[in-house]
């Protein structure tokens, strides 16, 4: 667990009987914010590496609800951990402001993010030097 980087590794409750499983998430409940936004990512070839970006407001949660695929994090400030979501009753916490890589995903990943803001552009910071750049200035 890599908590100094403020990522967190959740486990949600599996409501299973005999006809299968049911996990519940929910806002300011399971996850710490209310749901703005849901997207999901699949079908992404298992070279391939998503997400190289931070935000500066949005909260995540990531559940593979199928497959697999591995989350890198970095907080801008050296420290780094990896994290494998496997479990659809697992996901990680990703506060704002840290950088993400999404990869190593198995051909059946179904990779589903929920966040806590509707989608802003503005507010993505997708160039490496400049999140940086923002840590060592704004977060010193
Ligand atoms: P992108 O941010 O590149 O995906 P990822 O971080 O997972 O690698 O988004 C891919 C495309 O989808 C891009 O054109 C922006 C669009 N998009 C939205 O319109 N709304 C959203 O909420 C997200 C996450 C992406």
């Amino acid at each position: 667990m890599s908590k100094h980087i403020g990522a967190q590794m959740l486990e949600f409750s599996q409501n299973g009987d005999d006809r299968g499983h049911l996990v519940v998430v929910e806002g300011m409940k399971d996850i710490p914010f209310d749901i703005a936004r849901i997207f999901y990512i699949y079908g992404s070839a298992n070279d391939v590496v998503r997400g190289q970006h931070a935000n500066r407001k949005s909260q995540f949660v990531l559940i593979n609800v199928a497959g697999s695929c591995k989350v890198k994090v970095q907080d801008g400030k050296g420290n780094e951990a990896v994290f494998v979501l496997n479990r659809p009753h697992t996901g990680i916490y990703l506060p704002a402001m840290l950088w993400k890589d999404m990869y190593d995903f198995s051909a059946d990943s179904v990779l589903l993010c929920l966040a806590s803001e509707h989608y802003d552009t503005t507010e993505y910071i997708r160039n490496y030097d400049e999140y940086i750049a923002i840590i060592d200035e704004e977060m010193p």
